[in-house]
């Protein structure tokens, strides 16, 4: 019998332009699971020692999934006991599924030894995000397994490229109490895009990566916009232009949807323009009787990770 625990990152999915194929990993916030490896029996079990609601069967958690994706990658087999010791809030925004796929695959990896690479657990990771979203997308599972930004570069086949994070890159960002289903907030959006539409968004994403690669940040902050989802995803967010002209009046480089929201980001370039920033937003959502968490972290190099 092998145990380990293990931590996986909360990620922020997008960065505005990057539908689908950019995200940044957090620092401080994310899941931990206990994992338990024997190699002489078989079968997935799943604990819920924490007071997040969780589906009751194994089937219906993302981990699951994902432990199946090794085995069918690697050939291994074993029985595998979870218990989740730290959860995110499912439908937060903030890749509260990438955060236990990832670090159900990091630590089934590490249980045997690590046969399989970086990109492959990665791999592993996106099969629970695809239970939980209808969809095969790395970008939060990709920065929850590696840390940092990533761009998926290309799915077909899975190209991920670390982009360099800035020094002084803070990112408030707010949980308010809305419920937005990822896969609801998907359903929302055209099939089809303008072609001025697409020109813009890829200017910003080209911008982007540019602004990270020189560590630009104003330029980081004026390319992270998005023509694509914002434009039908904001109504789910109450006063969703107000608070954006609020926090870029107080200092803030930009102002986007976490993901497929509820969750609202910023970026700044000092820690006090952050803390700023945080009570803004936490302040214009109470105004409205929204009940929210904040977190002001920085953005992180770090992603899943053993713990003990
Ligand atoms: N990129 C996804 C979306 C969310 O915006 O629908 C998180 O993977």
């Amino acid at each position: 019998m092998k145990k380990i625990k293990v931590f996986a990152p909360a990620s922020i999915a997008n960065l505005g332009c990057g539908f689908d194929i950019m995200g940044m990993a957090l620092d401080e916030v994310g899941d931990v699971l206990e994992m338990t490896l024997d190699e002489e029996g078989s079968g997935i079990s799943i604990a819920n020692d924490t007071d997040v609601p969780l589906p009751q069967d194994a089937e219906d958690n993302v981990i699951t999934p994902v432990i199946r994706k090794f085995f069918a990658l690697t050939g291994h087999t074993g029985r595998v006991q979870v218990r989740i010791l730290k959860k995110i809030y499912p439908g937060s925004g903030i890749g509260s599924s990438a955060a236990s796929s990832a670090a159900a695959a990091f630590g089934i990896n590490e249980l045997f030894g690590a046969p399989l690479s970086e990109e492959d657990v990665v791999v592993c990771a996106m099969e629970g995000e695809n239970l939980a979203s209808g969809g095969y997308h790395a970008d939060n599972a990709a920065p929850a397994v590696m840390g940092g930004i990533t761009l998926i570069r290309g799915y077909e086949p899975l190209d991920i490229i670390k982009l360099p994070v800035p020094g002084n890159l803070y990112c408030p960002v707010i949980h308010p109490h809305l419920t937005v289903s990822t896969k609801e907030a998907r359903s929302i959006l055209p099939r089809e895009i303008p072609m001025h539409t697409a020109i813009t968004q890829w200017g910003n994403v080209g911008g982007l990566v540019a602004g990270l690669c020189t560590g630009n940040i104003e330029l980081v902050g004026r390319a992270m916009r998005d023509a694509v989802a914002e434009p039908y995803r904001k109504h789910f967010i109450p006063g969703f232009d107000e608070l954006r002209a609020k926090l870029l009046g107080a200092g803030a480089l930009a102002m986007n949807i976490s993901g497929s929201g509820p969750s609202v980001f910023a970026l700044a370039n000092r820690s006090d323009i952050a803390q700023r920033v945080g009570a803004i937003m936490e302040r214009h959502f109470a105004q409205q009787g929204i009940l929210s968490e904040t977190y002001v972290v920085k953005v992180s190099n770090k992603g899943a990770r053993l713990i003990a």
